[in-house]
């Protein structure tokens, strides 16, 4: 385990480290605005993934042999790392999974439903936070209930409150929305939903890229972040959950690995968070989001948040001027992402010509169809910053799309 030192926050210092941000796209410049999607590799977190293939590298646990025991120990590290980054507490409470998606899905699977239960979830949850429970509607008869929003995002936490009732099984909540940017009062929340003895899952694939996470502070009861949006590599995921929680959770998949002892009659289960670790992990992948997290706690992260505010404000103060373009969420509290929609044009076409100037947005629902929905549009354009974006990146935006709105208005 490397824990690098930590050194003032430099956004030119944060670009030198990720290699791919000095190659040109369409002959231009590559302004990358697409990290809510996923973000780009540091050179650290490269770097370990090739080092653990090229000089360390077996299967993990069992193991009665050197590289075997290395491994494990470096599968092991990047879950104390985790741990750490979340402010977990204990690294057993940390399941390492294919991602954000497989983290909710274990989730789900596990609990016990009978027809009549009830799910409440937020209209502008991604679908990965939707569809698992729609499953459990389906197949156990699950009742979702939906909690609307406000235009920018906000819930109403009396509306909440009253959502909740004795058939509530869970709640499950976005942190922050991948479209509006919004951030979840999530303390209130927990606050309310503990109240009435009923568990929290939070869906942390963005909060916990733009901010720090403080698990044991919240008091939540799950907690899924994915691997690739945190500067790390794709095919792993976090599922948090406290220890009584994922003790109560049904096992996911069956195999090697989450098992005690298998019988031809009967089968018993490790503890969590092997349990929900059926077959060879993603190792590498682990590996190499220890490093990303240690890549990104290298810098101070108050630093990184006041130039990711300082990011937001520029583009959203740039594209309020602007009165061809409609912003979707301007919630006070909100993340570097900002949604937009350009008049008489297509998110696609935008996205498209933008694409040809070098600036690499994302077009569409966004996983997100219920909430498009509720804004009454079909897809937005969406630019999502990141660690390593400057602030030339939304003038290049602006420019972009100024040439765009000649192009198509
Ligand atoms: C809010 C949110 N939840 C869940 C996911 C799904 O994560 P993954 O791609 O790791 O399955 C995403 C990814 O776009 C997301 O933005």
């Amino acid at each position: 385990m490397t824990i690098l030192a930590a050194r003032p926050f430099d956004v030119e210092a944060a670009r030198a480290d990720v290699p791919i941000l000095s190659r040109a796209v369409h002959g231009q410049p590559l302004v990358y605005l697409d990290n809510a999607a996923s973000a780009q590799k540091p050179e650290a977190v490269i770097a370990a993934m090739a080092g653990a293939m090229r000089g360390s590298y077996a299967n993990v646990h069992r193991g009665l042999h050197a590289l075997a025991n290395e491994t494990t120990q470096a599968y092991e590290d990047a879950r104390a790392t985790v741990a750490r980054f979340l402010g977990a507490g204990s690294p057993e409470t940390i399941v390492f999974t294919k991602g954000g998606t497989q983290a909710i899905n274990i989730v789900a699977n596990g609990l016990s439903i009978q027809p009549g239960d009830e799910i409440v979830l937020s209209v502008m949850e991604h679908h990965s936070n939707i569809v698992p429970w729609h499953f459990l509607r389906e197949r156990f008869g699950a009742v979702l209930r939906w909690l609307d929003i406000d235009d920018d995002g906000g819930i109403d936490l009396g509306v909440l409150d009253a959502l909740i009732g004795p058939r509530t099984k869970i709640v499950a909540l976005t942190h922050m929305s991948n479209v509006l940017g919004a951030k979840t009062p999530a303390a209130d929340v927990v606050r309310i939903a503990h109240a009435k003895g009923v568990p929290v899952l939070l869906d942390g694939c963005q909060s916990a890229v733009h901010g720090a996470v403080d698990l044991t502070a919240l008091d939540v009861d799950y907690f899924v972040c994915t691997g690739h949006k945190l500067y790390g590599p794709t095919g792993i995921g976090v599922l948090y959950g406290k220890p009584d929680r994922l003790a109560a959770l049904r096992p996911f998949e069956g195999g090697g690995e989450m098992i005690d002892r298998v019988t031809r009659d009967v089968v018993t289960y490790n503890d969590p968070p092997h349990r929900f670790e059926a077959g060879t992990p993603p190792i590498i992948e682990a590996i190499g989001l220890g490093a990303a997290l240690d890549w990104m706690t290298s810098f101070d992260r108050t630093a990184v948040e006041v130039h990711e505010a300082a990011l937001r404000d520029r583009a959203m103060a740039a594209l309020r001027e602007l009165n061809w373009i409609t912003l979707h969420g301007q919630a006070r509290d909100k993340g570097a992402i900002v949604s937009f929609s350009m008049k008489d044009a297509h998110p696609h076409d935008v996205a498209q010509i933008l694409d040809r100037q070098g600036v690499a947005i994302r077009a569409g629902h966004h996983c997100a169809q219920p909430l498009m929905e509720r804004l009454g549009v079909t897809a937005t354009a969406r630019a999502s910053f990141a660690i390593y974006n400057r602030l030339e990146d939304v003038d290049a935006l602006v420019t972009a799309l100024h040439k765009a709105r000649k192009m198509l208005g």
